[in-house]
């Protein structure tokens, strides 16, 4: 058994904060820093990592998503740590979860703690403080009680699993000036290679994560951001960097393999339980696809018990209907779906009142991974579809997972609708766009 502190760490915020978790984890920790390698390594069940990573725009930096993804985790057992500057971390810590578990990692427990903001350095300053390291020895200390009953259980942790918060960057890039003594430090360290030792003063802005890593080491304090601009953008995040945020801590508990699936985590899609709710929906399935067309009475009994809520009792289902669970499906007020209407809910599909549903309609909500090995593991993981009031699906349109429709839009035959389309338009195609406003 070996334990591992891998950490993306550029100004050292988020390095002091696993440093104080791991001594109190008790052990040896061997450090990886992600800054720097981009070697595959294979860890196995015996082995604990404690995966530590600022969050950068709510979201896990790229560069540090992309190099733990050349790890292989073989049970591993992993503490997830999230530093963040006083905002909030959003994703960040899902995004690690849902990284490390497609790569074979156990997820234990999780951490967000606050470190001093490396761009406003004005906001968390000193962070972690005494405060925070009594805190974060106390939560090394029940990590350590929870690991040691070694319990099975799965994190559920605050963010949205998946489809993360996007994050375009920060236009605060570092150039340095004439104090620069050619040293090449910055070229060196950064994590990017966006500082080329040929032209120390500039920086590929293209590459550039803002990071500030080079402005933290320069020895001769030569590089910078525009002042004016740090200035006016710290200005503006004051209200939501201000005051003194919390430091969090989340422990594994047991959870259903359904219960997974409905939070949008990754589940096991052959789970006894899941696998028997799947075929009770089959039986009344086919029972009410065989009823006569004309038993009204008995169609729209079955279909209440099938469907999770319907707005009121005008709602019209014609045959077949096909779903997977049925209870993940919500439908709203004088809701109509014409022949051949397929959805695999395995997460919830809720649809505004007044919605045609043209013949052929299919909605996906389960999600599968590219990789072979992975997908052949059966393991994956299911993104809510929602559906506004007011809306036309034309005939043989595709509705992929993740996807919002407004109100007051009509989806035209045949369409795959890929992304989320707003209220009031006419979309079409392949993939599904806006063509017209109403
Ligand atoms: C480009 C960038 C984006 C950031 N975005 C956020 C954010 O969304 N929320 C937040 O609370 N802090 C944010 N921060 C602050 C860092 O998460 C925080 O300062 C962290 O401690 C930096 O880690 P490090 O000291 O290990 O480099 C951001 C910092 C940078 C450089
Ligand atoms: S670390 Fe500072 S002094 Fe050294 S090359 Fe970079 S900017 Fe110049
Ligand atoms: S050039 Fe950009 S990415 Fe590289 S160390 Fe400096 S701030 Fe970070």
């Amino acid at each position: 058994m070996a334990n591992f502190n891998i950490f993306f760490s550029p100004t050292g915020g988020t390095k002091k904060v696993a440093d104080i978790l791991a001594a109190d984890l008790g052990g040896n920790f061997h450090n990886i820093d992600l800054s720097h390698t981009t070697e595959k390594r294979k860890f196995d069940e015996k082995d604990l990592c404690l995966v530590s990573a600022p969050s950068y725009g709510g979201r896990v930096p790229a560069i540090a998503i992309e190099r733990l993804k050349s790890f292989s985790g073989g049970g591993a057992k992993v503490i997830l740590n999230c530093v963040y500057g006083n905002r909030a971390w959003e994703d960040t810590l899902t995004e690690l979860q849902d990284t490390l578990e497609k790569q074979g990692f156990t997820c234990k427990a999780a951490v967000a703690a606050v470190a001093e903001h490396s761009l406003f350095r004005q906001f968390a300053t000193g962070r972690p403080d005494e405060k925070d390291n009594a805190e974060l020895r106390t939560f090394a200390v029940k990590i350590k009680e929870h690991l040691e009953k070694d319990e099975a259980g799965a994190l559920r942790l605050e963010g949205r699993h998946m489809k993360y918060k996007p994050f375009g960057g920060s236009p605060l890039k570092p150039e340095s000036n004439d104090d620069c003594n050619g040293c090449g430090l910055c070229a060196k360290e950064c994590p990017v290679g966006a500082i080329a030792p040929s032209n120390l003063k500039s920086v590929d802005k293209g590459l550039c994560i803002s990071c500030m890593r080079c402005v933290t080491i320069c020895p001769k304090k030569a590089r910078s951001v525009n002042g004016e601009i740090l200035a006016q953008i710290g200005e503006r995040l004051s209200p939501v960097l201000g005051g003194r945020k919390d430091n969090h801590l989340f422990l594994s508990e047991p959870m259903t393999e359904k219960e997974k699936m409905i939070a949008g985590m990754y589940y096991s899609a052959i789970d006894h339980e899941l696998l028997k709710e799947l075929n009770e929906t089959k039986v009344l399935l086919q029972k009410y696809n065989n009823l006569s067309p004309l038993d009204m009475d008995e169609r729209h009994k079955i279909m209440k018990s099938i469907l999770g809520s319907t707005g009121d009792e005008e709602f019209f289902v014609m045959q077949p209907f096909l779903c997977d669970y049925g209870y993940n499906i919500h439908v709203g007020k004088r809701f109509f779906a014409n022949f051949n209407f397929t959805v695999l809910d395995e997460a919830e599909v809720r649809i505004g009142d007044d919605c045609f549903i043209g013949p052929g309609v299919s909605i996906y909500t389960a999600c599968h991974s590219t990789d072979p090995a992975e997908r052949n593991s059966r393991r994956e993981w299911a993104e809510p579809v929602r559906i506004g009031n007011n809306v036309w699906i034309g005939g043989s349109v595709t509705i992929l997972p993740g996807v919002s429709i407004g109100n007051n839009v009509t989806i035209g035959a045949g369409s795959v609708v890929v992304n989320d389309i707003p209220d009031n338009v006419v979309a079409v195609g392949n993939p599904c766009r806006p063509v017209k406003s109403i």
